[in-house]
Formats: C-alpha cells, structure tokens, sequence
C-alpha cells in the first residue's frame, strides 16, 4: 500500500486525476470503476480539464460505478447516475453507452445485482477502482457488519451513513434507506485500487489501512490487496 499524504483537497485531486489520467494514457480502453460524493468532485474537474486541453481522450473508456439508490431513476438530481453525467460523463468525449451504474429502480434487485457483477466481468474487470471512504469505514455502500460481502448486491443503509448524506437531499425523510452495492469481493478483484481521502477521514483511514483487518471496518479489507494507493490531506 502507498500513502501518499498532501496539504489541500486541489492537491489530492490533482494527483488523483493524474494517477487516473495516466491509466487512461497507458491503456485507452481500460475499465475504470467510479466513485460519487464530495471527495471525486476535484479529481473529475482534473479529468474533464486534461480532456478539453486533449491531453485525455476518452472515446474508448470504460466505466462501472461502485453504487447506486435504490428506488431513484437516473434523472433524479440525487441519483448517482445524474451525479456521473453532471460531475464528468456530459463533459468529457466518453461515450456513454459505456458507462455503467448499477439499476437503482429493477424490477428485482437481485437479478439486477447478478447481472451487475457479470456485466464487470465480462468487460473484463477493472482496471483501476477510484474509491471514497465512510466516516465508518464504508466503501461502496458496504457497510460495518459481520462479513465482508463478496458480489454486487442491495444493502440497507445505516443510520450514521443515512445522516451523513442527507446534506444533498432537500429533506432527510428522502434519503433513500437502500442501496445497490458492489461488494467487497468486486472491489477486491480490481486491478489497482486508488482510495482518496479528505482531512476529516484521517482517523478512519488510519485505522483502516494499519488497524486489524476486520469487516466491522470493511476498508480495512484493502490491506491485503496487491495495487492500492491512498491519497489523505493530512490535518
Ligand atoms: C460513493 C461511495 C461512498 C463514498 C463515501 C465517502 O459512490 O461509494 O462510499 O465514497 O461515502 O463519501 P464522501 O466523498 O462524500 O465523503
């Protein structure tokens, strides 16, 4: 694991958005898994600004997003799939049939789930996993609890995430209370993993990356994967 610590959020943004700039560099068509939230925000302006000076070209570009809520269509503003088109898909050449987020509105989630999981593996997998991280420990939508889940499957929302992300919804009472996850297993088997991290995460990354690997911590699980790199702004 490397971790790489920085002064500012531009700082870590423009590492993240050149570490990720430099993978698309390498392999054109690589599959990168996508993160939401306040911490990408940074690393997709840098992504979308390499790519109007066309030092980034994503036409062949892949990618598959870790998450989703359950029961918001795409064109809902709190939906991840809006989030994706907003923050980087609408600005970028990447041609969005090969975007992918997981169905927030299926019919029957767990064929959506499946389905989901065998979509990643067919592209191939993923090359490089951009990830945030829970003040829990959380990455994707997993959750503390008792196992480290292994595939893409819906989740139940705790309390302490539900509050956390109730900052972007108009009323708390419509934050949705589930979720479509990749699991830990997803994540794992992702070529390399870039976790980024803001000042206020310090604590919990720390203990994820050097504390006891345990799924009431499911970052922690990373520390026995082979590629990972950690950007914190340090306090
Ligand atoms: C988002 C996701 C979450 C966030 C995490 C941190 O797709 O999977 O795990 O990465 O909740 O969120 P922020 O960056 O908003 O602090």
């Amino acid at each position: 694991m490397r971790m790489i610590k920085v002064k500012t959020y531009e700082e870590m943004s423009l590492l993240a958005g050149n570490i990720i700039g430099a993978q698309i560099l390498l392999k054109p068509d690589c599959v990168l898994g996508l993160a939401t939230g306040s911490s990408p925000i940074g690393t997709y302006k840098v992504l979308v600004e390499n790519c109007e000076k066309g030092i980034l070209n994503f036409s062949k570009v892949k990618t598959v997003n870790l998450d989703e809520y359950c029961g918001l269509p795409g064109d809902n503003v709190n939906s991840y799939r809006y989030f994706m088109n907003d923050n980087l898909f609408d600005h970028v050449n990447i041609d969005k049939v090969n975007t992918h987020v997981p169905g927030g509105v299926a019919d029957d989630m767990d064929a959506e789930a499946k389905a989901y999981e065998a979509l990643i593996d067919s592209m191939g997998g993923i090359d490089l996993q951009l990830l945030g991280i829970g003040h829990n420990g959380h990455i994707g939508f997993n959750e503390p609890t008792t196992h480290f889940p292994k595939e893409v499957h819906t989740v139940q929302l705790t309390e302490s995430t539900i509050n956390a992300n109730s900052r972007l919804f108009e009323r708390r009472e419509d934050v949705p209370t589930q979720a479509i996850t990749m699991g830990i297993g997803t994540i794992m088997k992702a070529e390399r993993v870039l976790l980024i991290a803001g000042a206020d995460k310090t604590e919990i990354v720390m203990k994820a990356m050097y504390g006891e690997i345990t799924p009431e911590v499911p970052a922690s699980i990373l520390q026995l994967h082979k590629d990972v790199t950690v950007i914190l702004v340090e306090e």
